[in-house]
């Protein structure tokens, strides 16, 4: 019998619990899931970063912790957790967040507010095609690269960012510091899928956002500490960013005086732009216990160094 606790929050359970049972019966594993197993019993951690969990020291036994989250930096830090660390690269996860940012870039392109605005006049709001729009992807991961590729399918030229170079068809795939620039220079709308690491804070600041052409929109459903959310605010009164949709804060809830909240050019929704899926995800779950119960490697294992 493999002992596996859960460890999210309690009222996820209801969701999870089924869904969870029912993968690990798929994948041919006798699971005892439990909220409070003993912790010298426990072989993995299925875990939340808001759950109960905060101290790993007496999970002796555990053999991996499986985070729900994609984002792992509020527990890359944590000490006491010493085992292997996989986060979530969830398929129902990734089309939720393809459809959110195909979303928020079809209503900038299609400049769908000033339609509805103009909606009383005969005056047509005719949009360039999307083949002369081009959009840049930073980060180009699990979801990075789904979202870039959606992009590409309908049309946009677009350029993507990463740590390492890639090569991806259709995709101008650009890496380091040089190719950000190259990146930010004739992007009309700029994404932000790149985990919050201390290499990545502020990837957009007053200098790079300068590199931007004027008039250029902004899509964050990353994690706020990506952007200095001071230098978004001057480049949003000065009008050389035209608006911004946020969906990750430095702080969240995002607190109600910070001016983002008020500003007639910014789109603020909370960080819902994809949620982990309780069946697809369980899936991923289950895959990585059959593989750590035979020896295979990790799926998404988290790569401490780099710190995503
Ligand atoms: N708002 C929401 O609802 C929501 C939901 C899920 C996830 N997220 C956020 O989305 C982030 C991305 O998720 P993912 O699954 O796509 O992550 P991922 O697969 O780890 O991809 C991260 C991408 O960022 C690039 N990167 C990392 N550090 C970099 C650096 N210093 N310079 C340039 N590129 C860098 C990586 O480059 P390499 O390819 O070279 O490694 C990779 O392409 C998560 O970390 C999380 O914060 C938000």
């Amino acid at each position: 019998m493999i002992n596996v606790l859960f460890a999210a929050r309690p009222e996820r359970w209801e969701a999870y619990s089924t869904p969870l049972k029912a993968a690990f019966a798929d994948a041919g594993l006798e699971v005892d899931l439990r909220q409070d197993h003993t912790p010298d019993t426990v072989d993995y951690i299925v875990y939340a970063p808001n759950g109960p969990l905060s101290d790993f020291t007496p999970y002796t036994r555990c053999k991996a912790v499986l985070s729900l989250w994609a984002g792992v930096e509020k527990i890359i830090g944590n000490e006491s957790l010493t085992m292997p660390l996989c986060r979530m690269v969830d398929p129902g996860l990734t089309a939720g967040m393809v459809e959110w940012v195909t979303g928020h870039v079809l209503r900038y392109h299609l400049d769908i507010d000033r339609s509805i605005a103009m909606q009383d006049r005969w005056e047509p709001v005719i949009p360039p095609l999307a083949m002369e729009r081009p959009v840049t992807m930073l980060g180009l991961g699990a979801l990075g690269q789904a979202c870039a590729k959606q992009l590409f399918q309908l049309g946009f030229p677009v350029t993507g960012w990463s740590r390492s170079p890639k090569s991806i068809d259709g995709i101008a795939c650009l890496h380091g510091d040089t190719g950000l620039a190259q990146a930010l220079k004739h992007a009309e709308i700029v994404i932000l899928l790149l985990p919050d690491t201390p290499a990545t804070e502020n990837t957009l600041n007053a200098e790079t956002l300068a590199l931007l052409p004027r008039g250029a929109r902004i899509i964050n459903p990353g994690r706020g500490p990506l952007i200095d959310d001071e230098a978004l605010l001057s480049a949003l009164d000065s009008g050389h960013v035209a608006h911004a949709t946020l969906d990750v804060f430095r702080v969240e809830p995002l607190p109600a005086d910070h001016r983002f909240w008020a500003h007639p050019n910014v789109t603020v929704t909370p960080h819902i732009a994809a949620e982990t899926r309780a069946v697809t995800s369980a899936q991923v779950i289950a895959e990585n216990i059959r593989r750590g119960e035979v020896g295979e490697p990790w799926l998404n294992l988290v790569d401490r160094k780099q710190g995503y």
